[in-house]
């Protein structure tokens, strides 16, 4: 039906006649002269339709945004003073012979161009509209570019790229499964899988050496800017190759894409060990864009006449911690009081502070709150400490250590963003040295990654110390987001019981759960390990988005629904009936 794209027309085509088809972008009237933008995927072309062809002018003079047409039509130099350089085709014009109408369209509930005075659900509800912007398109189009760069990169590599199963049984990852009701087996359910792990370490058993997969993974979770309930990995396993060896292969799949996609050498990622990375930034995902870091001051706050510091400073699970921000006794009272406000969602109760106004001068020269309750030397052993100038001001946190890290971990990225602190556009790394368990709040333990990461030390050293073990578990973090995360797998069935004994899951429900995990285990598991990257997150970054669901064709919202389906939907009493169940709606007032 056409002869070319669009957006593909240069003065290289002036005089040819070509046939395009596409959406009308725009229509505008100028004096007895008609203009049709006119829009495919690859772009927009300007094409002008004469009094002179009454009737194509009369059926270009009747066209509507996004009404469907075919033109024929003469490319021809647009005139002088009218050339426009920020289009592809702005050189260029399309002098509209023949136009067919090849379909209509009712007015749109939003103009493309004016998406953002609409709101996020209008869009998501029209999603077939919102998909037609030109921003959006990039995106997927790199995206697609991504998915086809990384699937070459591991294909040279060796790596099979081998489907597993959607209707299956629980694979722990710390979210909640969504469960699909067997109707053939009623009462019993599907979960979808929250990862391939179990599969493709089973994959491995089973010989194949090197798995990738492009993976569907489902996580029940509470929802963020960065998580959706229905993802991608790029999802990959490897036998008989120990953490460097995967490091280094993954660091080259992503360097090499960001040389392809966007000619960007991020370098050798630096590695940090997990302790580093909570302590100096208060967070397993540091963003090293922002030169700030975290200072412990504990030590100097013991003895001081103010509880509220010499409290944490005094508790082993305490900390009293400082960030300095260069520069920063400039800030208002008010940016103070909303940044006090900012902490105060990570459970911080407060947000004390000193404005370093002349250092040298420790009576008067510092202006605080608290400062009347630190005695001189602790002022200037603290100067001293975080390396203070004139003209700097020190937030504190005083708390639990995960109060602390947490609070100060984001008002260090608040700040990096609103001062705009920033010293390099991407800041890649490796957090290493991860524990293997975390203590939850009733008193048991967790797996940091998930349980069937290898512990760095024996299963015997495992029991006796579970808190302080080390695991060989790798994240790779990019501008302060987790792209993605793997280890070293246990692959003897005598520690994998150990971790799930200690993670209080019973031999039975061992057995239940993960049996055929353990059988395989028994029958020549080779070593193995692996790693999945988080697509959707990694095309956000590329794309410099806000959010994964701008380079999702079809996200869910915060509330996990689809606006464009209306899923989550109910169903018919008969399919229910078929599946022997019975709803209970929550009692509503
Ligand atoms: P993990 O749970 O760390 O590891 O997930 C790997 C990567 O997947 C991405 N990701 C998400 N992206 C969008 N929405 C979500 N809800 C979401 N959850 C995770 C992140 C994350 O780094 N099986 C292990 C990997 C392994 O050990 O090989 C796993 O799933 O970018
Ligand atoms: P107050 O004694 O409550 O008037 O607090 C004095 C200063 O300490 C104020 O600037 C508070 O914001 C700050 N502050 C209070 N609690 C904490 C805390 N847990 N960590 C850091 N600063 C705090």
């Amino acid at each position: 039906m056409r002869s070319h794209y669009c957006g593909e027309l240069t003065a290289k085509n002036i005089s040819e006649v070509v046939t395009l088809c596409g959406w009308v972008h725009r229509r505008r009237d100028h004096g007895g002269v008609i203009f049709l933008d006119l829009r495919d995927r690859e772009g927009v072309t300007q094409v002008v339709f004469d009094p002179d062809r009454a009737e194509s002018f009369a059926l270009a003079d009747s066209c509507r945004s996004e009404f469907v047409v075919q033109v024929k039509g003469l490319v021809r130099a647009r005139p002088e003073g009218t050339v426009n350089p920020n289009m592809n085709t702005g050189e260029i014009e399309i002098l509209g012979h023949e136009i067919e109408i090849l379909n209509r369209a009712a007015t749109p509930p939003f103009q493309l161009d004016e998406h953002q005075a609409v709101g996020e659900d209008i869009r998501l509800k029209n999603r077939f509209l919102d998909l037609r912007r030109p921003e959006i398109q990039q995106k997927l189009r790199l995206r697609s570019k991504v998915t086809s760069i990384l699937r070459s990169y591991l294909d040279d590599n060796g790596f099979l790229d081998i489907e597993t199963p959607i209707l299956t049984r629980a694979t722990p990852e710390g979210a909640r499964d969504y469960l699909v009701p067997s109707r053939t087996h009623q009462g019993s359910f599907f979960a979808l899988p929250q990862s391939p792990q179990l599969f493709k370490q089973l994959l491995m058993v089973s010989g194949f050496d090197r798995y990738y997969q492009i993976a569907k993974c489902f996580r029940d979770e509470d929802l963020r800017a960065d998580r959706q309930p229905e993802f991608t990995q790029i999802d990959l396993e490897t036998s008989f190759l120990g953490q460097e060896e995967i490091m280094s292969l993954t660091e080259g799949m992503i360097s090499n894409l960001f040389k392809e996609v966007k000619d960007v050498d991020l370098g050798a990622f630096p590695r940090m060990p997990f302790s580093e990375a909570m302590e100096k930034y208060g967070s397993d995902k540091p963003d090293l864009r922002i030169p700030l870091t975290i200072e412990t001051v504990s030590d100097l706050m013991t003895e001081v006449d103010f509880k509220v510091f010499s409290g944490p400073a005094k508790d082993a699970n305490g900390r009293v911690a400082a960030l300095k921000v260069p520069g920063g006794n400039s800030l208002t009272r008010k940016q103070i009081d909303e940044y006090t406000k900012f902490v105060g969602i990570y459970g911080a109760k407060g947000l004390a502070y000193i404005k370093v106004n002349n250092k040298a001068d420790l009576e008067e020269g510092l202006q605080s709150p608290i400062v009347k309750f630190l005695p001189v030397e602790v002022r200037q052993a603290l100067l001293d400490r975080v390396e203070a100038q004139d003209g700097d001001l020190i937030f504190f946190g005083a708390d639990q250590t995960n109060v602390v890290n947490e609070a100060l971990g984001a008002l260090r990225c608040k700040l990096g963003a609103d001062l705009d602190l920033y010293t390099c556009e991407w800041a890649p790394l490796w957090v290493v040295d991860f524990p293997m368990f975390e203590q939850t709040s009733d008193g048991g333990i967790t797996a940091i990654h998930h349980p069937f990461t290898a512990p760095s030390c024996s299963p015997e050293d495992l029991k006796a110390n579970p808190l302080t073990a080390l695991s060989q578990a790798y994240d790779m973090v990019l501008n302060g987001t987790e792209l993605g995360g793997g280890s070293i797998r246990i692959h003897q069935s005598e520690m994998q019981e150990t971790v799930f004994g200690l993670l209080n899951i019973s031999a039975e429900e061992q057995e239940e759960k993960f049996g055929f995990l353990l059988d395989a285990l028994k029958f020549g598991a080779p070593p193995h390990g692996g790693l999945a990257f988080g697509l959707d997150r990694l095309v956000m970054l590329m794309t410099g988005s806000a959010s994964i669901r701008d380079v999702i064709a079809f996200p869910k919202t915060q509330s996990a629904t689809c606006l464009l389906t209306q899923a989550p939907g109910e169903v018919s009493e008969k399919q229910l009936k078929e599946l022997s169940i019975r709803v209970r709606k929550p009692v509503t007032e």
